[in-house]
């Protein structure tokens, strides 16, 4: 193998204050990085991404290596997250999923009913149909030089169910929930193989170089309490377990996971004690109230509402104080409180990381 994307000899760390964070341990300033940070609003993701196919870039590890590294180079995030996309692993079950510009996300053929599971691979080569995600992964922890952690990710069981049944983004998913409430036992199936696709897929970025791990369950909203304990969360706790069970039993270090349930914030508490040393929060949820219902079990990432970044700079400066001081600079990782929108001016996404990074050596001063 070529020396250059050898997942080993990587560099080493620079800047561990995200991992420091995530631990809940001391730290001098507040990390911050941002959702989608790599992304349509900075000009250099548009030339590059130009008249290629979304999928073809994702499988190019040299172009997800570029597109990581952008960011970085105008902004200094204390966290890197790997270019890439949740709906590789409905590819990688043998779904076809295009990304309609314009548009987002479309499966020509989606799961109708359960007869549909048998058109999935029962049994996934994860290295053979994801290898270009560790190889992007490895090579990218490599180009980093050491400089901020490279955060791994997936999609959940769920939110890929969801977009497996609809075929694509959805205001009610009620396709998808048709089959929770009339296929109990089909949907059980298919969240379990998910799940066993998503656990071998995360220790396979763990084995290419990602120090830290984070679960999108995008779609958590769209349920309430009693469907999220039924369907979303035996099997975000399955993940955790599973992967730091398997981490351990190979004897490789641990790394921290990050639990991102947007809209999900009726299941605060049980998120805290889900295995997972991060709980992701968007805005909906005021910082003080999401510390007093976590009660100091995990570490913190969130919250401001991406359109916040619409404000003056002076205004984001004041919105990020406040939101500091309802976290507390202890076991916090600041973020949005979901992903950077393409019409977000870049100079107010610089203005919210300085912003973090100022006010929070105030506070740890
Ligand atoms: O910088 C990063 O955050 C890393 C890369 C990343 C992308 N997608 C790149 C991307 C990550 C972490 C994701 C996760 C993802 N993908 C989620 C979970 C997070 C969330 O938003 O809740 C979801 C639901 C998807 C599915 C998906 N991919 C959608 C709905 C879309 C269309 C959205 C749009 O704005 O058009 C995508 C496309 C996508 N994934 C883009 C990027 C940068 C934009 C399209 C492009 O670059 O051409």
């Amino acid at each position: 193998m070529d020396n250059i994307i050898c997942p080993k000899d990587f560099p080493e760390l620079k800047n561990d204050l995200f991992l420091r964070a995530a631990r809940g341990e001391e730290t001098e300033q507040v990390p911050v990085w941002c959702m989608r940070q790599a992304g349509r609003y900075l000009p250099e993701f548009r030339e590059f991404r130009a008249g290629k196919d979304f999928f073809d870039t994702c499988r190019s590890p040299e172009a997800c290596c570029e597109l990581t590294l952008q960011p970085l180079r105008r902004f200094p995030f204390d966290a890197a997250i790997i270019f890439s996309d949740i709906l590789v692993v409905p590819q990688a079950l043998g779904m076809d999923v295009q990304m309609v510009p314009g548009k987002g996300p479309s499966f020509p053929e989606p799961l109708k009913g359960p007869d549909d599971l048998q058109r999935l691979r029962p049994k996934v080569d994860v290295p053979a149909e994801l290898g270009y995600v560790f190889r992007a992964i490895t090579l990218t922890r490599h180009k980093l030089e050491g400089k901020v952690p490279l955060i791994g990710f997936t999609g959940a069981p769920w939110t890929l169910m969801a977009y497996m049944i609809e075929g694509g983004g959805s205001t009610t998913y009620s396709k998808a929930k048709r089959w929770l409430y009339s296929h109990p036992e089909a949907s059980h199936q298919l969240l379990r193989q998910l799940t066993s696709v998503i656990v071998e897929y995360l220790l396979g970025q763990v084995a290419a170089g990602a120090q830290a791990l984070q679960v999108f369950e995008s779609h958590a909203g769209i349920l309430g309490p009693v469907q999220f304990k039924e369907f979303c969360l035996p099997y975000l706790r399955d993940i955790a377990r599973r992967v730091k069970d398997q981490l351990k039993e190979s004897g490789q270090e641990s790394v921290p996971m990050i639990v991102f349930a947007k809209d999900g914030h009726y299941a605060l508490e049980d998120l805290a004690q889900s295995h997972y040393e991060v709980v992701g929060l968007d805005w909906t949820i005021d910082p003080r109230s999401a510390r007093e219902r976590t009660g100091g079990k995990v570490a913190l990432q969130g919250n401001m509402d991406p359109c916040a970044l619409y404000a003056p700079k002076e205004r984001i400066a004041e919105i990020v104080k406040k939101m500091l001081d309802g976290f507390g600079p202890r076991g916090y990782i600041a973020n949005l409180g979901h992903g950077l929108y393409p019409d977000m001016d870049p100079e107010h996404v610089g203005a919210f990381v300085e912003a973090v990074h100022a006010h929070s050596r105030q506070l740890l001063k």
